[in-house]
């Protein structure tokens, strides 16, 4: 099974929820750069609370602090991982290109999880996360759009991108993720 991976799609369309059932079944090191970010809010750190003013708006944080977020752990682990929510624009794929190669760990599949906008919007309104209300999802759509979707293409460009139908009940987009990975 494939064990070094990367989830990418738009905010709300279950990567964060795909990434523990594959993460726990497989044993892999979920990096997600958003709950990492937010345990930074919580703990009150300097790096949280000028991480917090941006998502609160839904701008994305510096490449260098989620960048720094990552590498240690990267560096730390090397027996499988999940990248959820990172990397978010192309200079940050770049960068994580150049520390994967220090480390000789190429990515060996990236799943793209495709969601109408109507969905992903009803999903993350019922979840209620303090960056989850009308105006700033759409702010997060708009930038996912213009800073993150251009990512698809680059991973096609790779070779190693695959869709992945993120509708339907949570256990039928895990079906499908993991025939995918076998
Ligand atoms: P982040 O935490 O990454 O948020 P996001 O990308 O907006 O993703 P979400 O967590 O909203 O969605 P998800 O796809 O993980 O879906 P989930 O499984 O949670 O980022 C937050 C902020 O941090 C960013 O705006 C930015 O400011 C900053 N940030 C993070 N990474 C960064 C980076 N690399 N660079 C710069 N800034 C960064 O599901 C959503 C909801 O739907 C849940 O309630 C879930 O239970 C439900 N659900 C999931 N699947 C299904 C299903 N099949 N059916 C019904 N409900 C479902």
């Amino acid at each position: 099974m494939k064990n070094r991976l990367l989830f990418l799609g738009p905010p709300g369309a279950g990567k964060g929820t795909q990434a523990d059932l594959i993460c726990n079944n497989q044993g892999l090191l979920h990096l997600s750069t958003g709950d990492l970010l937010r345990e930074e809010v919580f703990s009150g750190t300097a790096l949280g609370k000028e991480a917090e003013i941006l998502m609160n708006k839904g701008e994305l944080v510096s490449d260098q602090i989620v960048l720094s977020i990552v590498e240690k752990r990267l560096l730390k682990h090397n027996e499988g991982w999940l990248l959820d929510g990172f990397p978010r624009n192309l200079p940050q794929a770049d960068l994580l290109e150049i520390l994967l190669q220090k480390v000789s760990q190429p990515i060996e599949a990236v799943l793209f999880i495709e969601i109408d906008d109507h969905t992903l919007i009803k999903r993350m309104l019922s979840r209620g996360r303090k960056d989850d209300n009308e105006k700033v999802i759409s702010n997060r759509l708009k930038i996912y759009r213009e800073q993150t979707a251009p990512l698809v293409n680059h991973y096609k460009k790779l070779g190693i991108l695959e869709a992945v139908d993120g509708f339907g009940s949570v256990e039928d987009v895990n079906r499908r993720i993991k025939k995918v990975l076998n």
